[in-house]
């Protein structure tokens, strides 16, 4: 494991399937220090939950549509919250990007405050949504993964919805970590998550018209990040594209950049 001796604020970006969750579970127990968020994972835990918030994405995220930049903004600065990466200058303020923006909270520094990010932010309005917010990135690995690498990859992905953990059919191990995919014996086709024996699943979203959609949307959104990102000179374009080379290579940037 690595030490970090200065805060780390990561952000995964690349198309869907590119492996942004897939690192985001394999980088952490290498940089403890790092915490993970992915605001995928938290709305697929409030679609399970059935809150109102988890019928909204699901409406939107099962046709391959992105939810609104304040709701997902909200979202990820009650996280921050949470998580101590803000705290507000009055007690009990519920913070929502206005009070953001108003300077009613103030940013943690130090650390112990690293954190890693996986689709979040996802527009350029996200992105200066969160920089008004103070929590300036600085880091942006992008994966570059060509695209029937990426329908080959969801077309046989499982996950494992609890702890956002993803597998994939294709291979008979988790590409990162070296697992193995291990077969239910109790559903024919089946399998089940290494860590708890729990049945592994399809996300909703990975059929193939929605993959479609998913991508396409992607492409626009993408160019716009990217160039925010270029523009502030932290980008890094990550150039391994299969295999625990991806893992490695990441390894050995954030270790030059904060260790
Ligand atoms: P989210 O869950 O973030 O979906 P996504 O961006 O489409 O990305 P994926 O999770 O599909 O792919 P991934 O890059 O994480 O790949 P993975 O590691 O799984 O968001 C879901 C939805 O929520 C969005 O569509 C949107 O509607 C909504 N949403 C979320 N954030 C939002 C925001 N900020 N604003 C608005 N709406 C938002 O890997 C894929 C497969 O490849 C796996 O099977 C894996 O095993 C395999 N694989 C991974 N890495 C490798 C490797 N190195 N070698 C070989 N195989 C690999």
């Amino acid at each position: 494991t690595h030490t970090l001796r200065r805060a780390a604020r990561i952000l995964l970006i690349g198309p869907p399937g590119s492996g942004k969750g897939t690192q985001l579970h394999s980088l952490p127990p290498l940089f403890p220090a790092l915490s993970p968020l992915s605001t995928g994972d938290v709305l697929r835990a409030e679609i399970r939950a059935h809150t109102p918030l988890g019928r909204f994405a699901a409406s939107l995220i099962n046709k391959g549509n992105i939810l609104p930049d304040t709701t997902i903004t909200a979202v990820i600065l009650a996280e921050a919250l949470k998580r101590g990466w803000v705290v507000p200058k009055e007690k009990d303020l519920v913070v929502d990007p206005e009070h953001v923006k108003a300077g009613m909270v103030r940013v943690s520094e130090g650390v112990e405050h690293s954190f890693l990010l996986d689709g979040f932010p996802r527009t350029a309005e996200q992105a200066r949504m969160l920089h008004q917010a103070g929590l300036e990135v600085n880091l942006v690995l992008l994966l570059d993964i060509p695209r029937e690498i990426l329908v080959r990859r969801l077309s046989g992905r499982l996950v494992h919805p609890p702890s956002g953990r993803v597998y994939n059919t294709n291979w008979v191990g988790h590409p990162v970590k070296g697992a193995w995919l291990r077969k239910d014996p109790e559903r024919e086709g089946g399998y089940l998550d290494v860590e708890t024996g729990e049945p592994l699943v399809r996300r909703d979203d990975d059929d193939v018209e929605t993959v479609k959609k998913r991508l396409e949307g992607h492409e626009k959104r993408e160019r716009d990040i990217r160039d925010f990102y270029e523009d502030m000179g932290v980008l890094w374009r990550l150039k391994g594209v299969e295999g625990r080379e991806v893992t490695r290579e990441i390894e050995e940037v954030v270790c030059e950049k904060f260790c």
